[in-house]
Parts: structure tokens; sequence; C-alpha cells
């Protein structure tokens, strides 16, 4: 399951994530974090020492890789980041992240999940239609990622023009729209919802520092139902933030009771592998036609391979088994006879 949080800037998307992230772990499972936030600061949150290897940084690497021997994209320079897969790309796993994507992007934080980063943000990267953005490595990172149900990649994401231009914001099964209780908090959400819900795109307004009634009032006033739950200010996210020793088990009752609306919430999402693949097909042409076949010099609709299945094979039917084990060549004796 692929999980997005969303928001303004401060409104506590990267806190949201971590403390998500490492909920997940603490249950188990496995669980990839990806920093693709302007300020790049998931990886502090975590715990983590050493920033890994920016994705963003080696785009033509990661595409080299995942086209594989895909007949269809005819080198690395000519795959951009909507390029769908198709058969002969390689595909991702979380479960088994010995892939060389995973190797070589991905720490291990101290609780355990991995941490992807896209690396800092230079102006560029928040055009509309760049060739080498750096949300770019995260797009075709879910793009072939073939993730099951108690497997999890949470994003912490900056929620601007790009995401919506190249169909990065209908690539999870989940997005948290982290909002605080203020009109500038409440904006961004009419925004993503509008074009959310012409995709089809499930989202759900995650309240933050919220300190007493009035602010859920306040919420509920602008966003209704969009209001899943919500989180409090946090004595215990402030300690965090200040460096001070943070477990989870410090987090308020009321937080760490939030966290598990949102994993049940995520988990109650039904899958829908078609749609995923037609949407990524939807705006590959979209990008094709508006800048990356002139970028790139060649009709980039010709990627996309229609008898590819996204999402998991689908299980063999099961083979007859022979008639009998043995090696005895005679022809089958039918059970039917002449009366
Ligand atoms: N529930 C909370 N309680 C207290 N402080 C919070 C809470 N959520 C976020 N913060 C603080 O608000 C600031 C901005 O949060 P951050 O997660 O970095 O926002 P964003 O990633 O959306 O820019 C940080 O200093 C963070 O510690
Ligand atoms: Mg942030």
């Amino acid at each position: 399951m692929r999980v997005a949080f969303v928001g303004k800037g401060g409104s506590g998307k990267t806190t949201m994530s971590a403390l998500f992230t490492r909920y997940i772990a603490a249950r188990g499972a496995p669980v990839v974090a990806i920093d693709a936030d302007i300020n790049q600061h998931l990886g502090m949150v975590l715990g983590v020492e050493q920033t890994p290897t920016p994705m963003g940084a080696h785009l033509a690497e990661i595409k080299e890789y995942l086209r594989g021997d895909n007949p269809r994209i005819s080198s690395a320079e000519a795959m951009v980041k909507t390029t769908p897969p198709g058969r002969g790309s390689r595909l991702l796993k979380i479960s088994e992240a010995t892939d060389p994507i995973h190797q070589r992007f991905s720490v291990t934080t101290p609780e355990g999940p991995g941490l992807m980063v896209t690396g800092p943000f230079d102006e560029d990267d928040l055009g509309v239609a760049c060739y080498h953005s750096k949300t770019g490595a995260v797009e075709m990172y879910l793009n072939h990622l073939v993730d099951g149900p108690g497997e999890y990649v949470v994003v912490d994401m900056t929620a601007g023009a790009e995401s919506f231009a190249s169909g990065m914001f209908t690539r999870f099964d989940m997005t948290f729209l982290v909002a605080e209780p203020t009109r500038q908090g409440v904006g961004v959400y009419r925004q993503y919802r509008d074009y959310s819900a012409e995709f089809d795109v499930p989202i759900a307004v995650v309240g933050n520092k919220v300190q007493g009634p009035e602010d859920v009032e306040f919420l509920k006033g602008h966003v209704g139902d969009d209001l899943l739950v919500w989180f409090e200010h946090s004595r215990a996210v402030r300690a965090l933030e200040q460096g001070r020793p943070f477990g989870l088990d410090d987090l308020e009752p009321a937080n760490s009771a939030a966290l598990a609306v949102l994993l049940s919430h995520l988990d109650a999402q039904q899958k829908d592998w078609e749609k995923f693949g037609r949407q990524a097909v939807e705006f590959h042409l979209r990008n094709a036609a508006a800048w990356a076949n002139r970028a790139v010099g060649e009709d980039l609709s010709a990627q996309v391979d229609p008898a590819f299945a996204f999402g998991p094979p689908k299980p063999q039917a099961q083979p007859v088994p022979p008639p009998s084990a043995s090696t005895d060549t005679k022809p089958p004796v039918h059970a039917s006879v002449a009366p």
C-alpha cells in the first residue's frame, strides 16, 4: 500500500510521515519512507545520521535499471518520469528489496524502515514540465513498484503543481492531506480535493496541531466529512524536534490512537491495479504530447505496452495433473466407452 502525506509547508507532513512510518515498522511490517518534500528533513525525524544517496541526482541510472530490456524504451534518455513499465521492464518489491534501486538509494533507519530521498530541490524542480525533475525519480519508482497488502511506502510530498501535472498524485492508495486549523491550512485542501475528485483519487484530511474543540469545529466546518482524524499539538513531537530522546510510546494517547486510525483507513483501501495502469498510461500520453515528445525527439506514446498488466502476476491456472505418474506411453484410456 502506498500513502502520501501532502499539505502546506509547516503543516506537519514530515512529522506525520515519520510518525506513521515508525508506527508501521513497530507493528513489524516492511515500510519504506520517501522524502520528496522541498525541505528535506524526513531523515532527521527518522533519526538517520547519514543521508541516503539522493535519487534525484541519479535519474539516468534509475531509468537504465528500470527499463531493463523493454524494447519500447530505446534508451535511458528516452525514458521520462511518466514512461510506464511494459514487458521487459524491471519491477520493484518492498519485501524483497534486494534490487539495485533499494540497495543503492535506501538506508535503514534505526527503527527498521528504509529511507529514500529525492535530494534537495532547486528552482527548476518546481516547474510543471521539467525533464530532470527530482520527484520524477519517485514517480518512476512508484510506477514500477508492485506492492502487496501489509507492505508500505510512505511519501512525504509537497502539494505542488508538479505532482498534479505529472500524475504523481494518482500513484497512491491513499493521500492524507495534513491541515492545520487555519484558513491557509484548509486552503490547500480545496485545490487538492478538486483535482483528486476528477481522477477518483482517495483523499482524507488529517488535522494537525489541534489545540481544542474550536480547532476541530473549524476543520469540520471547512472540510466536512473529509476530516478523518486529527493530531493534537504534541509535547512529545516538540521534544523530538528539539533532539531529545523520543519513542512512539512517548506520544500522547490521542495521537497514538490517531496513528491507528490512519493505518486502518489505509488498509481498508481496495487496490485497483487496473485503474493504476490506466492512469499511468493516461498521464504518460498527456505528458508526451505536452512536452516530452519534443524534449526527447521521439513519439513517446509508442512506449505504452498495451499487453502489459500492472500489479502482481495473475496466479496461473492450476495445471491439470497428468493421468498417471508412470512412464506408460500408451494413449490414455477414456472413461466413456461405446455402449
Ligand atoms: N502535532 C504536532 N505537535 C507539535 N508540533 C508539531 C506537530 N506537528 C508538527 N509539529 C512541528 O511543526 C513544525 C513543522 O512540521 P513539519 O512536519 O516539518 O511540516 P512540513 O513537513 O509540512 O513542512 C515542526 O517543527 C514540527 O515539529
Ligand atoms: Mg517537511
